[in-house]
């Protein structure tokens, strides 16, 4: 198992290259599942969540090759059964079921477990198959969805906390071979929607209205192949853009899509950085003093919590008091006590953290717990004194695409060593 070891201090310039997103290439994977013909999809991030999509296609019955971002799969013949030993990697696995559903009108996934993040049911996926006309059942693990036939319907998908972005994709991937028209009310309205519902489109799919909580899909017989470039990681890109924020001297990402990070340069610029937007492009430079800032995560296109943890580490040295309300996933703190291992000063109230600036902070080894925490983690070490020793890293694996040489790539000084 590697471990990351931050050498802090150093400044950081230069271009990085965005990837493909990976909650984009998810579900536009299993979408792939609705037709025998092949689909070819372009810019799908090295990343190990991606195998496990892809051990997924491939034990359904699905040829898949992959070249260097190319991946290329064709579900002649299937089976609808995915495994608990590649599904319990991945909670994402659970949007194999819509594609299997509306295909096979069956489909047998292992239930997710816990997740560190906080709570993950998939009441509303089930919600919104049911109002389709399937039924389900849960047995020995796994969750059993099944319907003679999918009929078009009307369905909220709002929850306590929103919309769910993985729940409209799978009744967005069950409906589009539904007989019928189904109206999506609260749907989520992430930019990973629409690049699926673009896909889907491109297959032949009848889907109106992604993007806006009103999504409305006319069934239609069957799908083709087709072809399709996944969407920049506006995730990845703000990770970085939080990097050139905490020790940049003008950090330039290319390949990216402003328009998906509003949210996150309007953060930043309040913070005292200056952005440049140009075409594709996004650069960060130091624009004198950092300011406190009060953030509160909501789905799309408000602020993400997917970068709530990345600005706790740059608030964490920002001087004065900042203060982040985390409404999707109330619990999602587990990068606080290792970044107080580190000298920073938070308290936790519920779902809100108050951020009190210090002048320093100081390397130390710290115990990554998931994906977005562990990418906070490697940010809070490049502006520490000292090595900041960052473990399990697999979780930064699932989700950043070499991380570790980009940033090398900007001036910073990380090693990745074996554990
Ligand atoms: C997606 O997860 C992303 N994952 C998550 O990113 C992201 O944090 C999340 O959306 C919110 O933006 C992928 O796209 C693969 P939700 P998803 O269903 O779809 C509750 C990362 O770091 N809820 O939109 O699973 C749920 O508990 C990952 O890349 C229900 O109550 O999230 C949460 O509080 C982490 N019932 C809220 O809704 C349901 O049936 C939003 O969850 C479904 C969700």
């Amino acid at each position: 198992m590697d471990k990351i070891l931050v050498h802090g201090g150093a400044s950081l310039s230069g271009n990085v290259k965005i990837s493909g997103s990976k909650n984009s290439a998810l579900p536009i994977l299993a979408a792939t599942l609705l037709t025998k013909e092949p689909c070819v999809i372009h810019h799908v991030p090295d990343l190990s969540d991606i195998h496990y999509m892809l051990q997924i296609l491939s034990h359904l019955g699905a040829q898949v090759e992959r070249a260097s971002g190319v991946v290329t799969v064709q579900a002649e013949k299937i089976i609808t059964e995915a495994p608990y030993e590649i599904v319990r990697k991945m909670r994402a696995s659970v949007c194999v079921i819509g594609p299997l559903l509306g295909r096979e009108k069956e489909a047998t996934v292992s239930l997710p477990g816990g997740c560190v993040i906080g709570d993950r049911p998939i009441d509303l996926h089930l919600k919104g198959f049911e109002a389709l006309g399937a039924m389900h059942r849960i047995e020995n693990g796994n969750v059993k969805v099944f319907a003679g036939e999918l009929k078009g319907s009307s369905m909220s998908l709002r929850g306590k906390q929103g919309p769910t972005v993985l729940g409209t994709d799978n009744v967005m991937m069950a409906a589009v071979l539904a007989d019928g028209t189904t109206v999506i009310d609260s749907a989520a309205a992430e930019p990973e929607v629409v690049d699926l519902a673009n896909f889907l489109n491109k297959m032949g799919a009848k889907i109106e209205g992604a993007g806006t909580r009103r999504i409305v899909i006319e069934g239609v017989k069957e799908l083709h192949g087709a072809e399709h470039s996944v969407i920049p990681d506006r995730i990845e890109a703000g990770t970085f853009l939080v990097a050139g924020a905490i020790a940049g001297k003008g950090v330039t990402l290319k390949r990216v899509d402003p328009s998906h990070l509003t949210a996150v340069t309007d953060a930043l610029t309040r913070a005292g950085f200056l952005l440049k937007i140009e075409g594709d492009t996004i650069t960060i430079s130091p624009n004198g003093v950092w300011k406190p800032l009060e953030l509160t995560t909501n789905p799309y296109p408000d602020f993400p919590t997917d970068m709530q943890a990345q600005m706790c580490a740059l608030l964490a040295k920002t001087p004065g008091i900042s203060v982040i309300t985390e409404t999707i996933f109330p619990q999602r703190y587990m990068h606080v006590s290792e970044m107080k291992r580190m000298g920073a000063d938070i308290s936790l109230n519920g779902a809100t953290a108050v951020i009190k600036g210090v002048e320093r902070l100081s390397g130390a080894p710290v115990m990554a717990s998931d994906l977005r925490a562990s990418a906070a983690l490697v940010l809070a070490g490049l502006q520490s004194e000292g090595i900041t020793e960052v473990n399990r890293v697999y979780h930064i694996d699932r989700g950043y695409e070499l991380i570790d040489e980009k940033l090398n790539g900007l001036g910073a000084h990380i090693e990745r060593v074996k554990a």
